[in-house]
């Protein structure tokens, strides 16, 4: 353990709290899908893919898109949430953080009209047009197809809308009881929660759709069903699309006003993420470059006042330090770069010269590789 002022240390490493739970330090695993669930539950591979990220010595991580219906998966091997008996896998998940000492959430997740696809490596097309006998309904809130080539969802009545603001109630429960520190409301990249928020989406004109209010009903609903099964103690997590990136589609403006009402709703930090509401998660029209998404963390975290966490080729040391340091977000969330470099908090340590880097991963492997180099 770290026994140096934290104060005296570079910002990605100085620790943070959000309610009465302590990040170490300021780099975590972002939700990633690995499409190899059988029936929503774990594979043995998701302990081996987690394992590497609890050795490499993150802040925090975050288990991949979790359906909280069978139907709410975005594949066939997408982790659930959805059974009773998804909670023992989903325990050995947290137990592996946990044995380091890392806090792990969860992000709860609905397909909404993306959902029924291929996995990627399959071309994740819609299962329906390959006769696939494992493809289901998809549903939104307008019978709009999510681009050309998808099949038209089925428009979701008020009760089905309550069900499954009652089934995000249920998966929140389990998460709880598998033992996971904080959760994340997947409100982004165009599944069902942001198909709501977003008026590309989201045509109705009753109580879940209309202006910008009653678009953000649906999300809201969503977020104060899930914190009511939490431990007051529990952080609560919501990932947003900031914008669509997309004429007609939402701005930044629009995610501000969300993230205050959210904050009102007991969420404590927004996950700042952009796109998917057509297509693959980013922006439609933006070619993404290291840091990409920061600005919006950054809009989002000053203009409504909550923390956030950024996103998107967050690729070195300097550059995750620098997104604390000038107050850009709270946290740095990391996908691809720790999948090429699980060990990435320690090289960030020592770039940023951390005085006792090897404090930062277990003892059993800092003890040597401290003195790795003098032979
Ligand atoms: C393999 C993979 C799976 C992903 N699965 C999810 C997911 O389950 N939920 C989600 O919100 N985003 C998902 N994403 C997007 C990432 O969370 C992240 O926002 C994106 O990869 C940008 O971060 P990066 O440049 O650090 O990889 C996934 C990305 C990758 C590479």
């Amino acid at each position: 353990m770290n026994k140096t002022d934290p104060e005296t240390l570079p910002a990605l490493f100085r620790p943070f709290s959000l309610r009465d739970l302590e990040f170490r330090n300021r780099v975590v695993v972002t939700p990633m899908c690995q499409y190899i669930s059988d029936d929503g539950h774990i594979a043995d591979w998701h302990l081996d893919h987690h394992g590497r990220f609890a050795l490499g010595g993150v802040g925090g991580a975050f288990v991949e898109s979790t359906g909280v219906t069978r139907d709410g998966r975005i594949t066939p091997g997408c982790l659930g949430i959805y059974l009773d008996s998804h909670v023992e896998g989903l325990k050995k998940i947290t137990a592996t953080y946990h044995r380091h000492d890392i806090p792990v959430g969860i992000q709860l997740s609905h397909s909404g009209r993306k959902g029924s696809a291929a996995v990627p490596l399959e071309g994740a097309q819609p299962l329906v047009d390959s006769g696939d006998e494992r493809a289901w309904q998809i549903v939104a809130p307008s019978p709009i197809a999510m681009t050309d080539g998808w099949p038209v969802p089925h428009e979701l009545t008020g009760d089905e809308i309550r069900a499954l603001i009652d089934e995000f109630a249920a998966a929140a429960r389990r998460a709880v009881a598998a033992g996971f520190d904080f959760i994340e409301v997947h409100g982004a990249h165009g599944y069902l929660v942001n198909s709501f928020f977003s008026p590309l989406a989201n045509q109705r004109d009753d109580q879940w759709g209309g202006d910008l209010e009653r678009r953000m009903a649906f999300p809201l609903a969503v977020t104060e069903a899930v914190r009511a099964e939490m431990h007051t103690a529990m952080p609560l997590f919501f990932r947003t699309s900031v914008v669509d990136g997309l004429d007609g589609g939402v701005t930044v403006d629009d995610t501000v006003a969300l993230a205050r009402a959210l904050k009102a709703e007991g969420v404590d930090i927004i996950d700042c993420s952009s796109g998917g509401i057509i297509g693959a998660s980013g922006r439609a029209d933006e070619r993404p470059s290291p840091g990409y998404l920061v600005p919006y963390a950054k809009a989002v975290r000053e203009r409504a006042d909550i923390a956030t966490m950024a996103v998107g080729l967050i690729v070195d040391g300097a550059q995750a330090n620098a997104v604390v340091e000038d107050g850009s977000a709270d946290l740095a969330a990391m996908g691809r770069q720790l999948l090429y470099d699980p060990n990435f908090v320690l090289h960030a340590a020592e770039a940023l010269d951390h005085p006792d880097p090897w404090s930062l991963i277990p003892e059993s492997y800092g003890f040597f590789l401290s003195r790795r180099k003098m032979g």
